[in-house]
């Protein structure tokens, strides 16, 4: 079993679209390992995407990930990194294929409902930087 780190980002809980997304989650056969609600900081949101600090569009991502409350979740699966990614979709939503999460809740390339590690090294701090060992027992 592998475990992946996933966000409900702000524009889509906002939206009231946190309670389709996890229904999406659940029948797809993830195991919801943790789930809390939490409201970040700019800070806390330039610490978490530190991997993107020299890209363009750094500023206006981390501005969005701190505009309003956002779910983060530990999902466990098999072949959980991978399967969360393909239930997203290409980050771009006008890109993303019928069925996904992206193509039928993001709005655009930066506003894009949801987050999910590209990597176990990434899984690893990600799940890291929002969960301590307690909460994913
Ligand atoms: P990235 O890691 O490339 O995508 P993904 O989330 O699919 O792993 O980018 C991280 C986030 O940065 C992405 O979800 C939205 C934002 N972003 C932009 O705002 N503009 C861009 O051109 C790109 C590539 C990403």
């Amino acid at each position: 079993m592998e475990r992946t780190f996933a966000i409900i980002k702000p524009d889509a809980f906002a939206a009231g679209h946190a309670g389709k997304i996890l229904a999406r989650i659940y029948a797809e056969g993830f195991k919801v390992v943790g789930l809390k609600k939490l409201y970040m900081s700019k800070v806390e949101a330039e610490g978490f995407y530190a991997v993107h600090s020299e890209r363009p569009f750094f500023a206006e991502l981390t501005d969005f990930m701190s505009s309003g409350p956002c779910i983060v979740m530990a999902l466990e699966a098999e072949g959980a990194i991978l399967k969360w990614r393909d239930l997203m979709g290409a980050t771009n939503p006008a890109e993303a294929a019928e069925g996904t999460l992206r193509k039928e809740f993001g709005s655009s390339i930066g506003e894009n409902a949801t987050h999910g590690s590209d990597a176990p090294e990434t899984a690893e701090f990600e799940l890291g930087y929002f969960f301590n060992g307690l909460e994913l027992l």
